[in-house]
Parts: structure tokens; sequence; C-alpha cells
């Protein structure tokens, strides 16, 4: 029976071996973002293991997370590590502040079966519009005390220092809107070719984010199939190129600023991008598969843009849904995942991008609180609080799938108020003194979810609240215990 087995087994290491030498010679890869802004985080370990089992080779992290790093260790896995904004204004007053930084989160793991940290992200979009220029002084001095740093530690050869930046940091004129026109935003060009000359020298990438989803969320006259990477019955001729996608477009015009700039051959990663699966009308799963796997398809092929040949290195944006992001600059926030809250992957995507259909592998052994929900009690009659109730919940949860266009959409005002009840429940893990909103709410075995609107479990992780209730779980049994023993005695 043994030597029955072994042979698939063989075979499926070799079918293993093969499809790994041939990512490793064609230079395949796919990053993805993973973001921690949620209540209730799946544990590290578990979700490396899913990266690793779905073939992620490059993570983006936004903040140098000890347990995260830790979970790292030893992997392939290519990090880029990120050092927030609220950071750099230190970082760039103090180069020791920099340095160790750089010490206790880059070099500390950076020795051989450590963790391959490549990119430092020094800041994240700092020169976004709604910033008013407020870390304007502080990126260029705090991505030199980066750099130097990393040198210092006897690491610049194999760790850059980047800068992720908004694409808003270039455009073109709308009195002629092509890629040949674009340059860097008149108040920014300075500073952005002093940064570019920088990362030039020390031959680090240019990262920039782009996202077609806000092209097309914020304009009503975007034409929807510009968005995607299947055709387009509007392209746009740009000289002898024609662009039948926004992303093509929007990487050309920086690929353009940068030539203006003198720097033709800087090299170019795409730090976010991706499409949401919920809360607004154009954010759902049907199109969020369609443009990341037209994403994945065109960036690995190697055709390029037209004005730029060669794969193009992405990081997806992003792996996990975060349940509390800001959602200032829109419902859709909290949906970016390509796998749920609970690591379950939403849609098929073939990070190989060749289209096929291929699942993601889900983040395995997910532990949950119980099957239960809170739900409106059907036996309320009076009402009149429901509103301030739901806002309450909603205040404190997440209802972002409610909303116009969202899943949820189409809920009933009880329906609403279920669902604002159950998201307020499974926040705060299921306590019995949270599903009761004066007696309005009730709490169900019965799951009250429809095809459309789940009506979620939450995991049971990384609230310190979980922990809590599992002690007092064990003192109340011990207690209990006691009590019999004590009545038994007696
Ligand atoms: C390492 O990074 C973390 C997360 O950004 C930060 O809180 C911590 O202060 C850093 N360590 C040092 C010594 O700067
Ligand atoms: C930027 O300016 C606007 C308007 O002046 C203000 O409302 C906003 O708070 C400012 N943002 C930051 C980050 O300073
Ligand atoms: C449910 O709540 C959403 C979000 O607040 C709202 O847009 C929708 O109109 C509500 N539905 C009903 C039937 O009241």
């Amino acid at each position: 029976m043994e030597m029955v087995e072994a042979k698939p087994h063989y075979n499926y290491l070799l079918i293993l071996f093969v499809i790994f030498m041939s990512m490793v010679s064609t230079g395949l890869c796919v990053g993805v973002n993973w973001g921690t802004m949620a209540t209730h985080q799946l544990p590290p370990e578990k979700v490396v293991r899913m990266m690793i089992d779905n073939g992620f080779d490059k993570v983006k992290l936004f903040e140098a997370d000890d347990n995260i790093l830790g979970a790292l260790i030893g992997t392939d896995i290519e990090v880029m590590l990120a050092i927030p904004n609220f950071m750099l204004q230190e970082m760039s007053e103090d180069p020791g502040v920099a340095a160790s930084w750089v010490d206790a989160n880059v070099t500390s793991y950076s020795y051989s079966g450590g963790v391959r940290i490549k990119y430092v992200a020094v800041g994240n979009e700092p020169f976004l519009r709604t910033y008013n220029g407020s870390f304007q002084q502080f990126i260029l001095p705090a991505l030199k005390n980066i750099q130097e740093a990393i040198n210092h530690a006897g690491l610049g050869s194999q760790v850059k220092a980047t800068i992720p930046f908004n694409a808003d940091i270039y455009n073109s004129p709308d009195s002629n809107p092509v890629p040949s026109a674009g340059d860097f935003r008149p108040e920014m060009r300075d500073l952005t070719i002093e940064i570019i000359q920088y990362l030039y020298s020390n031959d680090a990438p240019f990262t920039v984010n782009i996202y077609p989803f806000l092209s097309l969320y914020g304009n009503n006259y975007f034409p929807v199939d510009y968005a995607f990477f299947d055709g387009s019955n509007k392209p746009i001729k740009d000289g002898d190129y024609v662009y039948t996608n926004v992303f093509d477009a929007n990487f050309d015009t920086l690929v353009w600023s940068l030539n203006k700039a003198g720097f033709p051959d800087m090299k170019i990663m795409v730090g976010e991008v991706g499409w949401p699966t919920d809360g607004d009308k154009d954010a759902n799963i049907e199109n969020a598969k369609r443009f990341n796997q037209g994403l994945l398809r065109h960036v690995l092929s190697g055709e390029g843009t037209p004005a730029r040949k060669g794969i193009i290195d992405v990081y997806l944006f992003s792996l996990i849904d975060e349940n509390a992001k800001s959602i200032a600059p829109g419902s859709f926030e909290r949906h970016w995942g390509i796998l749920e809250f609970d690591g379950k992957p939403k849609y098929e995507l073939d990070l190989s991008g060749k289209q096929e259909n291929k699942g993601l592998i889900a983040v395995e052994d997910v532990q949950y609180l119980l099957k239960r929900w809170c739900v409106l009690n059907p036996d309320a009659d009076d009402l009149e609080d429901l509103p301030k109730s739901i806002d309450y919940a909603c205040s404190q949860s997440d209802c972002t799938a409610l909303g116009y266009g969202s899943s949820c959409n189409h809920l009933t005002v009880q329906g609403n108020a279920s669902y604002a009840f159950n998201m307020y429940y499974q926040f705060k893990n299921q306590g019995n003194w949270d599903c009761d909103f004066s007696g309005l709410a009730t709490v169900t075995n019965e799951d009250p979810s429809d095809d459309k609107c789940q009506f979620p479990v939450m995991i049971a992780y990384g609230s310190s609240m979980v922990l809590h209730m599992k002690l007092l779980n064990i003192l109340l049994a011990i207690l209990e215990g006691c009590i019999v023993f004590l009545i038994l005695v007696c």
C-alpha cells in the first residue's frame, strides 16, 4: 500500500518542482498588500501559510509588526516594510531615530534564514493633496536618513528605501489629456525630481499607487470598460500609441513625466492596485475579479504598456478586508480584500496570470465564535428608538454593506436593524449584554443571511475581549466545579 501511495506523491513533488522552476525562470511574481486595520486579526502564521500555499511571493506591510515579521521568518516571501507618515518628522530631524528604526525593524531580521526585507517604504502617499503638503518638508530627509542607516548596517545592496506615491503626483493637462503630455504636479515638481534623483542614484524604484476604480468612482461620465483590461469602445490615441485601459494610460503618464525629468530608465513599481467588492455600485465581486484577473494577465504577460515593455511589478491591494479602516474616502474602503475578513477567498483568481479558473486557497483552521446572531426581536412593539439604536450599533461596528449599491442594500427596515445589531454583537465578541438594545434585539441560532447579504459570525481571534471571555469561562467552569464539589461534599 505504501509503495502505491508513494508514486503519486513523487509526481506531485515533481509537478510542484516544475511549476516552481517555471516561476523562477520567467520571474513571475505577484505581491500583495497586507493591511491590519481590522478589529479581529487572523493569526499571522496562518496567513503566511496561506500566502505560501497560493504562491504570493511578495508582501507589503504598512507597519513593522513584530508578530507578522516573526511569522515571515524563514520564508522566501520578499517584504516591503513601511514607515507610517506620522513617524516621518522624527526620522527627518534625527538620523538616530531612523537608525534605531532600521536596527530594530530591518537589521534584526536580515540574517540568513530570517526575513527577506527588500524595500523600506518611507511614508505612504505623503504628497496626497488632502494632506495639504504637511509631510512635504520631511520626506526627502527621512528617505535619506533611512537609506543611510540601511547602508551603515551593511544592507545597502539588498535593501532599498522607496516612497509609495499616490498617482495624483502627476497628470496631463485637461486641454490635452494624453499620457505624452504628462508631467509632475507643478508645485511639487522640483522636490519630486530631487527625490527621484536620490532614488535613482541608489538603484531604488519609483513606487506609485494606481487606482482605476477611483477614476470610475469619482466620475459618472467615465467609460466603464476603460477601467478594465478587456478592450474599450473608446480607446484613446496618443500619437502612435493606443490606450484601451486607464491603468496603462496612467502608468505611461508617469513614464512620460520621468522621461521629461531625464530618467527614461527609472524602475517603476506599482505599490497598490486593486478593486473593492462592496460599498459602492461598481464595487462588487464580478468587477473585482474582472479587474484583478485582467490586471494580472496583463502585467505578467510582459507586453507592458505602449510606452514601456516588460513585466510590471505590482502589489495587489489588498489581501484581507479591514473592517476598521476610515471610510472618509468611501464605504468601499473596508472591502478591498481578495479574501474576506476570515481568510476565505471571495472569487477565483489565477496568480500566474494565465486566466485559468483557479481558486485561491483559504486560510486554514480558522476559529469562529459560536454560530449565533443578534437580530431585531420580532416581538418588539415599541420601535420608536429603533433608528437611534441602529445608528449607535453602526457607529460602533461596520454597516458599509447596507449603503446604496452595496450587498445588503435590499434589506427592509427590519433587515437593516438586524444587520446593524448583528454587526455590533459580533464586533463585541457576542457578549450576552451586547444583544439587547432596550429589548429591541434578540439572539438567534438561525443564520439571517440571504444569497447576497452575509450576516457574519466573527472570528475568535485578535481581540483581548476574546481572551478575557475565555478566561472568564474557565473561571466560571472552575467555580461551577467548586460549587458542585461543595454540594457533593455537603
Ligand atoms: C519598529 O517599527 C514599529 C512599527 O512601526 C515601531 O512602533 C517601533 O518604534 C520601531 N522600532 C524602533 C526602535 O524604532
Ligand atoms: C487640509 O486643509 C483643509 C482645508 O483647509 C482642512 O479641512 C484639512 O483638515 C487639512 N488637512 C490636513 C491633513 O491638514
Ligand atoms: C437601510 O439602511 C441603509 C443605510 O443606512 C439605507 O440606505 C436604506 O435606505 C435602509 N433601508 C430601509 C428600507 O430603510
